[in-house]
Formats: C-alpha cells, structure tokens, sequence
C-alpha cells in the first residue's frame, strides 16, 4: 500500500470572462500517481502546467471536479480537517506574501497547534522555539515580525510550521524558486536533512528539473494538467522519452555539465482555456505526426517508465 495514492485526479474550473463568454480551464486533468513511505516525488513542468493546483486538491483546499487521493488507504473525504493537516502540509514558493506580516515568528509557526491542539500558549510557544532550532533558526528570535527575516530564514519559518502538526507528507511548491542562488542550497540541504530525521514523505515541485534531480526517487511530468512522462529519476534523466521532457532537461542550465548543450525552450504551453486538438504538446513538438494533431495519447509502459506519446 502507498502512503498516497491519487488516482484520475481532476479539477476543471469554471470560468466566467467579463465579456461574458463561459469557458472551463482543465487545470488538472487525469493525474495518477503513488507515493510510498519517506520517498520522494519530483513534479516537474512549466508554469501554468497545474502543479499547484495539484498542491492545492491534495491539502484539500480546493475539492476535485472528480477522481480520488486516499492516504494509507485511507480516502481523503474520510478524514476530518484536522486529520488531514496532519496527514499532509504544505511549504509555499514565496516566504515574503505567505506569512502574515503582523504575526510574530513563534505564533506563525505555532498557529496550526493553537487551533489544532488543546495546548497552552506557553506549551505552543515552547514547541514554536523547539521547531526553530529544527529548522536552524535561533529561538530568541521568536518575538521577531516576519520582515525582521530574511528570505532564506522566511522559507524556514514556513517550514517550521508546516511541521509543526507532526505530518506525514510535506508539499514543498517551488520552495527555493523565490530565494536568491546562494541560499538555495541551503534550504533544499535543511529540507533533505529534516526528511531523514522525520521521516516525511515529499512531493517536491518545481519548474527546473535539476532542482529535483538531487532529491527525487521518481519524477513525474506535467504539460497542461496532464502526466507526459513518470518513472524511476535515473531513467527520466539518463534515457528522457518524451519530447517535453527532453525539451525541459535542454532548457535548464545545469552548471555540472557543458553549457553549450543549453537550449531554451521555444515558445509556451498553450492556454488551457483553449488546447490544442489532439496531444497538448503537438504544436511544440519537433517529432509530431498527424496522429498527434486529432488523437489524445495516452500514458503507456515504454522503456521502464509511463510516456503518453504516440511517435516512441
Ligand atoms: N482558481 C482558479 N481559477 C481559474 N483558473 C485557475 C485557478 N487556479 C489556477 N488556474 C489555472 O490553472 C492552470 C494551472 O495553474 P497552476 O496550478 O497554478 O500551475 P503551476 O503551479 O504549474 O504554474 C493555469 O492556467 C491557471 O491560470
Ligand atoms: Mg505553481
């Protein structure tokens, strides 16, 4: 049994333009995928690609069009609120809008208990400062607002109180994307370092697959709410098979090998307002058929991993 499992996931939104026209964005739109016990699942596309809805659907913030996520076999929809911040919790891509900047350090982190828990305040602030230290913060800054921080100690005040409830799983959405270079190291360090000691189970997004590449045990590929490639990490990125993944392990510097192999990709997903008929990617695609342009591929066995992709 997995520790999460998600199965035919969907979440379409409705859309009202000011114009008046009606339309629906598939954000997310068929998505399956397991992950065991303190593994690691790298979630990987452009921006736009679904995966913070994803993110979203799983803490349950927003509820699916249809499909289901079940927790240790257990179905999201059976547990309570407080049941499933405990299950699963979140740290966010940008530590300067998503704490609240009239909060002190110790009751940011703290908060989740404080509602979620029958502790005292000094009970919640004593955990508070125990996480600070977990996290490579000094206590005595507990009394400190969020701006009193830098970017780097921001992301780990978030960090500290996503764990705060104790969780099982940890969403870590573009974590380092919003911190300068040098600081990215760190965080992702103290990150990989608190799943050892914590045993937690992540699902690691990120728009630069060599961001994951360090930390992921399987990688999954979104384009335009939908899973193109998903397999084992060594074979995503020793022997990539989809066109987008490859497309995407191109366009991202990876500062171990020779740059000159660097090539940007070209153009954008499209809207998912308005997709292409046939494989999403088609009109990017520099090995699309005819098939490609009336025909939806499907995720299929190929080369030790799933691919949906006509022309392998
Ligand atoms: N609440 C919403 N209402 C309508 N469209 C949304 C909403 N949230 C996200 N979207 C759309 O869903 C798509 C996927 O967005 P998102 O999940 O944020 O992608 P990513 O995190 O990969 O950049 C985008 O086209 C976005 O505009
Ligand atoms: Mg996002």
């Amino acid at each position: 049994m997995s520790q999460l499992e998600v199965n035919d996931l969907k979440m379409h939104y409705q859309i009202k333009s000011i114009i008046g026209g009606k339309g629906v964005v598939k954000a997310l739109d068929g998505v399956s995928f397991k992950v065991s016990t303190q593994k690691t699942l790298g979630i990987v596309g452009e921006s736009g690609c679904g995966k913070s809805t994803l993110a979203k659907t799983l803490m349950g913030l927003e509820s699916p069009t249809s499909g289901s996520v079940s927790f240790d076999g257990v179905p999201s929809q059976n547990l309570n609120s407080k049941e499933l911040f405990q299950t699963i919790q979140m740290i966010f891509q940008d530590p300067y809008n998503s704490l609240n900047p009239r909060k002190k350090a110790w009751r940011l982190i703290a908060e989740p208990l404080l509602i979620n828990s029958h502790l005292s305040k000094k009970e919640c602030f004593n955990k508070a400062c125990e996480l600070m230290e977990k996290v490579g913060l000094r206590p005595e800054m507990a009394n400190r607002y969020p701006h009193m921080f830098s970017g780097g100690q921001r992301q780990r005040l978030g960090i500290a109180r996503a764990l705060v409830l104790n969780p099982k799983i940890l969403i870590c959405d573009e974590p380092v994307s919003a911190l300068d270079v040098s600081i990215q190291a760190q965080v992702l360090n103290l990150l990989v370092e608190l799943q050892d000691t914590l045993k937690l189970t992540y699902l690691f997004i990120s728009h630069d697959l060599h961001v994951v590449e360090h930390i992921a045990d399987d990688i999954l590929v979104m384009y335009l709410g939908k899973i193109v490639e998903y397999g084992p990490r060594e074979q995503i990125f020793k022997n990539p098979q989809h066109p987008y993944t490859k497309a995407l392990l191109k366009s991202s510097p990876n500062i171990f090998e020779d740059n000159d192999k660097h090539e940007p990709l070209i153009g954008e997903p499209p809207s998912p307002l308005n997709p292409p008929k046939g494989c999403n990617f088609h009109e990017r695609c520099p090995i699309a058929s005819e098939k490609c342009q009336g025909e939806v591929p499907t995720l299929r066995f190929h080369e030790n991993r799933e691919v949906a992709c006509f022309n392998l």
